[in-house]
């Protein structure tokens, strides 16, 4: 019989440092007014100097290993996903494995843009139901602040730094993954892109002189692809799951911007408003760990019943995009 993959104990980590919409007018010709009104945010955290992806990822999953009741000799694979490697190589999920004490541990890094902490519960899925690993930590971690150019406005005012991490265990109670989709496009690579560093434009003083070891994003264009491409997603999974959108509990989509929130909203007529968790407001766009960080604020707040549905989504860079459906475990 196949074993189902549980989502049994999540964390998360914010840095302490609140970056404000007052504190972006300062840097550049920008005002609360203008972000508030077309993103939703109003502040975001911004990791320190000598704190990294991985701490941050590694404080996050000490969370999760605690709320389920597991020691880190106990995990079998680390899966983090990030756009914001400590390093090219060696992977942050060794990283996190020496800072944890994680010795049992394979580890390795996934990278789908925003859309990677999706990308990586699918991968941890199914290698807990193929009975591969028992217990795997999937970590989502950034540190965006260090590929943000504060010169930017059109950019600089959308990002923060974060982690959020879950347990995926064949054994113990928990939320249920009961489907995922995924998808992507690489038409579009050009609209989402962080053009150098790479094989393809190393680092250079050209490079550095043409600030291309930053993100680059035409947000006209990949807000109304994210739309489209988060509503069809949660359609698709809602429906290889048997479900519908009747039975959502709560939808957390990416939190990129509050507006991409309400269109996506307002295409699932029987989701009430209330009935969509935000963090937008307070951490910005966090890019793969914005999901996960969601999932772990509701899962502090909400005690999940077994009737529970809760639908994840997420799109980002690639293009790619996905959704997940969770259960409460009958
Ligand atoms: N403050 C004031 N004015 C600004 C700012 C700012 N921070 N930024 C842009 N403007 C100006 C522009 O220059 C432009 O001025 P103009 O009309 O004189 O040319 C005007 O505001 C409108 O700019 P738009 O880019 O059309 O503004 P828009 O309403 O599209 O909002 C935003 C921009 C917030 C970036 C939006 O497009 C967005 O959220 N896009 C999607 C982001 C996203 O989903 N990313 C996916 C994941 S990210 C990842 O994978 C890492």
């Amino acid at each position: 019989m196949i074993k189902k993959a549980k989502i049994i104990g999540t964390g998360s980590y914010l840095p302490e440092r609140v970056l404000t919409n007052q504190d972006l007018e300062k840097l550049v010709d920008t005002s609360d007014e203008w972000i508030f009104t077309r993103t939703g945010m109003k502040e975001r955290r911004i990791a320190r100097s000598d704190e990294y992806t991985s701490h941050l990822g590694a404080a996050a999953a000490k969370k999760a290993l605690t709320r389920a009741h597991l020691t880190p000799e106990q995990i079998d694979l680390i899966i983090v996903a990030t756009i914001t490697p400590d390093f090219v190589f060696p992977s942050t999920a060794c990283l996190i494995q020496q800072q944890l004490g994680a010795k049992n541990a394979a580890g390795m890094d996934i990278q789908a843009a925003c859309t990677g902490f999706l990308y990586a519960l699918s991968v941890a899925k199914a290698f807990v139901e193929s009975g591969v690993y028992q217990n795997i930590l999937v970590i989502a971690a950034e540190k965006l602040s260090s590929i943000t150019n504060y010169r930017d406005r059109s950019t600089c005012i959308l990002f923060g730094d974060g982690a959020g991490a879950c347990v995926v265990s064949s054994e113990g109670k928990g939320l249920v993954i009961e489907s995922v989709r995924l998808g992507a496009d690489g038409e579009q690579a050009e609209l989402l892109i962080l053009p150098a560093g790479g094989s393809r434009q190393p680092a250079s003083q050209e490079t550095v002189a043409q600030d291309l070891h930053y993100i680059k994003m035409a947000g006209n264009e990949v807000f109304k692809h994210a739309v489209r491409r988060m509503e069809a997603a949660c359609k698709e999974c809602l429906e290889a799951a048997g479900s519908s959108e009747e039975k959502i509990t709560y939808l957390i989509p990416h939190q990129a911007n509050l507006r991409i929130i309400d269109a996506i909203a307002k295409r699932f007529e029987h989701l009430p408003e209330e009935r969509i968790f935000k963090t937008v407001q307070q951490y910005g766009n966090t890019s793969a760990s914005s999901v996960a960080i969601a999932l772990d604020e509701l899962s502090q707040k909400y005690a999940v019943q077994p009737e529970d549905q809760i639908l994840l989504t997420a799109f980002g860079g690639g293009f790619t995009w996905g959704a997940a459906l969770l259960k409460g475990d009958a």
